[in-house]
């Protein structure tokens, strides 16, 4: 590839989702991009990542810009491409300004958290032109992939209604808990933060618009209350250098000499950021039993369900069609964010966990009207996060998506598309109230 079709790009929230990309652009698709610099509000993180590139693929160190500079970085550094993987309370600010400045934008799920952000964004996009690519990673795992060929090539007909339930562990769910997201001032919630991967496959899978949303939520299990209920009667605020975390199943260690250490432990006099809350201390505004049903504009109709505390971790969903039924039954293995097995690692492989999560099931069935049930196989390469789709999604970020059958790029429509769902949800929890989805953003 010649010098002026590399892509630049610099990235904005250097957590640890963020290895995905810059492990990307540093190594496996180094042919096509080059990476400028770095912008957080926390120097010690950025300087954590600079050592890594170093040590891992020899590449920087990389100008690093505290986020007030933000502006400043732009215009010294003219990156093509703004890649946004901050806290997701922030995302809009990032997608804005950027485009103000004249960059594009690919930002990390849930594109943002409410519908006056989603406004700005769109308001953005109208008087700036730029482009904005919203990375839904779950729409190229390939078992989702070959959910939305059957449906497109119409497998089981019209779909009618679709029921959905994922299950989050208590590894995996009791994580939300522990940090910025069990406050719905920065993540929205679990509806919009998590359930915003869930309702885009919907989305996707039946090429369609959601009109009407209804829900219920609370915090049932998580948070101090609920623990006092049970009759637990040791509290503790955090769990580094406290005694009783060490009899705590659900508490984090930080001090694991790896990741979780040196990205968030070491650093946190920087930006006093807490990564290991005690999932039963104060301060959690989010739920963690969800129930939602959604009306589409054809008319099908979905039901939904996310639980946070389950003993195992994946999803069920069924697709009732008027010519037949898909099954899909697919267990995933719980991770924590920034550990040593950690889906957003880029060098994550299934097939090296030598530890035993009560194993993998994964099955799609079709079943026409009249017919026997029929499994259908796929390529289960276990290689790359969140079921081999952050591998596959790497390649259309940074090679282009070319003619996609499926599709799978996303863009502002569909990341607006996904949280107004899980706005709306909330918005039910408190009044209630079905809420229509026109009445928060015109979808168009
Ligand atoms: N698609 C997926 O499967 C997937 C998986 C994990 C995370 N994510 C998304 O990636 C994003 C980051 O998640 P994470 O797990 O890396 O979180 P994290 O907490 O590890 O990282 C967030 C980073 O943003 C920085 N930040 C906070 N406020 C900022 C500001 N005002 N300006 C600039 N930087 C700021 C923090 O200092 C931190 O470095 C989230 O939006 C999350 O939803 C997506």
């Amino acid at each position: 590839m010649s010098e002026n079709n590399i892509k630049k790009y610099v990235i904005v929230g250097l957590g640890s989702r963020s290895d995905m990309f810059s492990s990307a652009i540093l190594d496996s698709h180094k042919e096509y991009c080059q990476l400028l610099a770095l912008c957080d509000t926390n120097q010690g993180r950025m300087d954590w990542w600079n050592r890594s590139y170093k040590e891992k693929f020899n590449a920087g160190p990389f100008k690093t810009y505290d986020a007030a500079d933000f502006d400043t970085m732009i215009s010294e550094q003219k990156p093509d491409t703004v890649i946004v993987t901050a806290t997701d309370r922030v995302h809009h600010k990032y997608i804005c300004r950027a485009m103000e400045l004249g960059c594009d934008v690919i930002s990390e799920k849930p594109m943002t958290i409410d519908a006056e952000r989603n406004k700005q964004i769109f308001d953005t996009i109208e008087t700036t032109g730029r482009n904005l690519t919203v990375t839904f990673n779950y729409r190229y795992s390939p078992r989702n992939s070959l959910v939305k060929e059957l449906i497109q090539n119409g497998e089981i007909g019209e779909v009618i209604s679709v029921h959905f339930e994922w299950m989050l562990n208590t590894k995996h769910g009791a994580d939300y808990f522990r940090r910025w997201h069990r406050d719905k001032k920065n993540s929205g919630g679990l509806m919009v933060h998590k359930s915003t991967h869930h309702f885009d496959l919907v989305n996707w899978w039946l090429d369609d618009t959601p009109s009407e949303v209804f829900g219920m939520g609370r915090l049932a299990f998580y948070g101090q209350e609920n623990a006092e209920n049970r009759g637990v009667k040791e509290f503790y605020p955090r769990c580094k250098d406290n005694i009783y975390a060490m009899k705590d199943p659900f508490a984090l260690n930080l001090m694991d000499g790896g990741k979780l250490q040196g990205l968030y432990a070491d650093v946190e006099e920087y930006d006093g950021y807490i990564r290991d809350h005690s999932v039963f201390s104060q301060g959690i505004s989010i739920e963690d039993t969800m129930s939602v049903l959604v009306r589409y504009k054809s008319k099908a109709t979905l039901t939904y369900s996310l639980n946070a505390f389950c003993p195992c971790e994946g999803y069920k969903v069924s697709f009732n069609g008027t010519k037949g039924r898909i099954e899909m039954d697919i267990s995933e293995m719980p991770y924590v964010s920034g550990s040593a097995f950690d889906q957003n690692n880029p060098d994550f492989n299934m097939s090296d966990i030598d530890f035993d999560f009560g194993g993998l099931t994964e099955k799609i069935t079709v079943q026409k009207l009249w017919g026997e049930p029929r499994e259908v196989e796929w390529d289960k390469d276990t290689a790359g996060g969140h079921g081999g789709g952050d591998k596959i999604l790497m390649d259309d970020i940074f090679k282009g998506a070319g003619d996609d059958p499926l599709k799978r790029a996303a863009g502002p429509v569909d990341g607006a598309k996904s949280i107004l769902v899980g706005i709306a949800a909330n918005k039910s929890f408190e009044t209630g109230q079905m809420v229509s989805i026109d009445d928060l953003f015109k979808l168009g």
